[in-house]
């Protein structure tokens, strides 16, 4: 093992990384967090519109951004953009496996801390194969075809860091949400240790960010109504709902020297709701 200066242990400056649905809430977090610290940072995302306005603010700010539009759920497009945006920076250190959607309506309306009614259009026998499919579609699938992609570069260069986003939602039922959805991020969270596992011998780590409830674009941008934020601020134990920059820390710490020993562990970052 090689000693690390204390000084650069969290230190990301000029890593290339891509982060797959960096144009939005919090894989953008990831994208300010690690390009604010020197890494050279390409988002993937389907929002053309999103991307130009981020990339533009962010190069205007001097950080080292850039952006492609592309859908992960085409493998065969992925594949390409990440062979272009590792030659591009002749090394691909961290990959963020991020994009997701939410499902659509669960079983029952509402969130935490207020009456929550069955709700018809979210029951099983509604739930549609087109809704199941699509959410699997991105939420799993696209999560499996960007390790892959990752991998191939990684192997080769015997070292590199993969980080996907999964959800307290993969962990534990919280019923306002499709279970696709939930499916999804427990599958995509065991897929994870597979991984691990698989690439250790090679240098390369694969961990997991489990967020909780996080003010995003998701579903519409529900969560930036101030009463829904306000309700579920009573229910989690720090006392407030989360925000993209609070995942600025584990970013940089799972994507630098700091975590060089951690592999195959999912970290909740939720004010502490889980509990
Ligand atoms: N917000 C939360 O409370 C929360 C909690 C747990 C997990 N998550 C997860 O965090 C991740 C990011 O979600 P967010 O809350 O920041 O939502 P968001 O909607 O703000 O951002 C998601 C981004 O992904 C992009 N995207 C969607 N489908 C895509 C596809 N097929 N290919 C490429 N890009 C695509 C969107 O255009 C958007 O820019 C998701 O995986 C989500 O499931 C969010």
């Amino acid at each position: 093992m090689t000693a690390i200066d204390p000084g650069d242990l969290f230190t990301v400056r000029g890593l290339g990384v891509i982060v797959t649905g960096g144009a939005s809430g919090i894989g953008l977090g990831y994208v300010e967090a690690l390009a604010g610290r020197g890494a050279r940072v390409t988002m993937f995302d389907v929002d053309r519109q999103r991307i130009d306005s981020e990339v533009g603010r962010l190069r205007a700010a001097g950080l080292d951004v850039a952006g492609e539009v592309l859908d992960v759920t085409d493998h065969a497009a992925l594949d390409a953009a990440v062979d272009s945006v590792a030659a591009r920076y002749g090394t691909l250190e961290a990959v963020f496996a991020n994009a997701g959607i939410d499902s659509g309506p669960g079983f029952v309306t509402g969130w935490a801390g207020e009456e929550r009614p069955r709700a018809p259009q979210g029951a099983l026998e509604h739930y549609t194969d087109q809704r199941w499919n699509r959410v699997i579609e991105v939420n799993l699938n696209g999560v499996f075809a960007t390790v892959r992609a990752a991998a191939r570069h990684m192997k080769m260069q015997r070292r590199g860091r993969i980080v996907i986003t999964t959800s307290l939602a993969g962990r534990r039922v919280e019923p306002a949400i499709g279970s696709a959805y939930m499916a999804a991020k427990a599958g995509a969270a065991h897929f994870m240790h597979c991984a691990a596992l698989e690439l250790a011998a090679h240098g390369v780590t694969v961990n997991a960010i489990a967020p909780g409830f996080i003010v995003t674009n998701i579903g519409g941008g529900h969560a930036k109504a101030a009463e829904v934020q306000e309700r579920m601020a009573r229910v989690i134990p720090l006392g407030r709902v989360g925000f993209p920059a609070d995942l600025h820390g584990l970013a940089v710490f799972l994507a630098s020297a700091a975590s060089s020993y951690i592999t195959g562990q999912e970290i909740v970052i939720d004010g502490g709701w889980g509990l």
